[in-house]
């Protein structure tokens, strides 16, 4: 897919309209063993995993011929190179001699070399082709060079993503994606730069992580912090399901809803930071704080050429609502009129109690920006530089303090999905993009597509 943008397509926003609510399975609970049984878990592999389109890394890793990546996926690692033609492929992590994994680095560069095998030194080119063998003149059934090399999987950009599939007979990234993708082009994600890179070794089932991104509910109850700055109640956001299995949730930002009932000065401290940036006065708004949602997209409008940013591509919601998309089966983009918090639940090796979970922010920098201030690195830094991968258990590295609470919430939760005591969830009309997850899950299951 391309990552030039036709501009003038993506003028004035997203579509709000509504997608037809699917027909949803009423009579399948979603019952604890999902997240717990060593037979579920290899059903997903083997019928959902290896057939979807997943996000390996970001394309401005690989600026370079020769720079790569590897991507972790179950018992699976990925290599994600760009060759000399400038092409980015995948393959498996696999040395074609005898098995040994071949690259055990997360980034690296060849630097015009080749990756070598650490057991028998066979060497392969970024483009996956095997190049020199020790002692090739002692194959009796032929030089491997050029035949043994690499295996391939499908890989394609889009919005500065690398992503790959490990079905050989996939639709295209595009097909997969309809009908997001044009819809999030305006956000131009391919220049956005990541300013946050967590993964956390986590100790629950990666749809703990997904299941809650498909709900708002939780909200109030986790998230208090959130209720003076947006409008988490259900009767005013809008949740969209598409036939691809993917879905939205559009929440109004930039101020509370009608039913919010704490006070003003509330509402203006959790604003602030965004208020100062924009140079609006909330006080006007004091006994009309839904009106303040309106006054900062305008503010917005006003001054986002003068502040660096151009908002020619977004609606004036998109200017302070949370356009949050789940893209099945495992990643969520929570768009920002200036960023994206990236969330996404990978499957471990061999545990379905554990997972692992990426929190990414992708910070879009106004025009002009050359350097920002850094949490991960406590300094000023080169918005060109690569922000450092922080990896840990919970507690040794944080997603954010939001996040973080999501988080805390997995743990136990994926304690009590075990009890004998578990029913199977029951669930508010709300929370219907979770039943619609799941039969999307059921669907590749049974061999079948969304
Ligand atoms: S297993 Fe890689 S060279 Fe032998
Ligand atoms: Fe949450």
């Amino acid at each position: 897919m391309t990552d030039v943008l036709p501009d003038a397509r993506l003028l004035g926003g997203i579509t709000r309209e509504s997608a037809a609510t699917p027909t949803l399975s009423s009579d399948t609970p979603i019952t604890g063993d999902r997240y717990y049984t060593q037979e579920f878990m290899q059903r997903e592999w083997d019928h959902l995993w290896t057939k979807v389109w997943l996000i390996a890394g970001m394309v401005n890793q690989l600026p370079n011929a020769g720079d790569y990546f590897t991507f972790e996926i179950g018992r699976e690692s990925i290599i994600c190179s760009r060759a000399a033609d400038g092409r980015i492929r995948a393959f498996y992590n696999v040395c074609q001699h005898r098995g040994n994994r071949l690259v055990s680095a997360e980034v690296g560069s060849l630097h015009g070399g080749e990756f070598q095998c650490a057991y028998h030194g066979w060497r392969f080119g970024a483009d996956g082709r095997l190049n020199w063998v020790y002692c090739e003149e002692d194959f009796p059934q032929g030089s491997p060079c050029g035949k043994r090399n690499l295996v391939e999987i499908p890989c394609d950009t889009w919005a500065g993503f690398v992503w790959i599939n490990m079905d050989e007979g996939c639709v295209s990234l595009q097909e997969y994606l309809e009908p997001i993708a044009g819809q999030l082009d305006c956000y131009r994600m391919e220049r956005m730069k990541r300013t946050h890179w967590v993964t956390l070794d986590a100790d629950f089932n990666w749809k703990c992580v997904q299941d809650n991104f498909n709900e708002s509910y939780h909200l109030p109850y986790v998230h208090p912090q959130t209720l003076p700055v947006m409008n988490e109640h259900y009767t005013g956001c809008q949740f969209d399901m598409y036939p691809t299995g993917h879905a939205r949730m559009l929440m109004p930002g930039g101020g509370p809803g009608p039913q919010y009932t704490g006070k003003a000065d509330r509402v203006f401290e959790g604003l602030k930071m965004e208020l100062d940036f924009w140079e609006l006065d909330p006080e006007p708004y004091r006994n009309d704080l839904p009106a303040l949602r309106i006054a900062l997209q305008q503010r917005k409008r006003e001054l986002g050429k003068q502040k660096g940013y151009d908002f020619s591509y977004y609606s004036d919601e998109q200017l302070t609502d949370h356009y949050h998309y789940t893209v099945f089966p495992n990643v969520s983009f929570s768009m920002k009129p200036d960023g994206c918090i990236f969330l996404m639940g990978r499957p471990h090796p061999t545990d379905p109690e554990k997972c692992l979970f990426d929190m990414w922010y992708l910070t879009l920098f106004p025009e002009g920006s050359t350097e920002y201030f850094a949490q991960s690195v406590r300094d000023w830094v080169s918005i060109d530089h690569q922000v450092p991968h922080q990896r840990g258990k919970v507690g040794e590295v944080s997603c954010g303090p939001g996040i973080d609470q999501d988080v805390t919430i997995w743990y136990t939760q994926q304690a009590g999905l075990r009890s004998r005591g578990y029913r199977g969830e029951y669930l508010p009309w709300q929370e219907r993009r979770i039943r619609f997850f799941h039969d999307n899950i059921d669907r590749y299951l049974s061999g079948s597509r969304p």
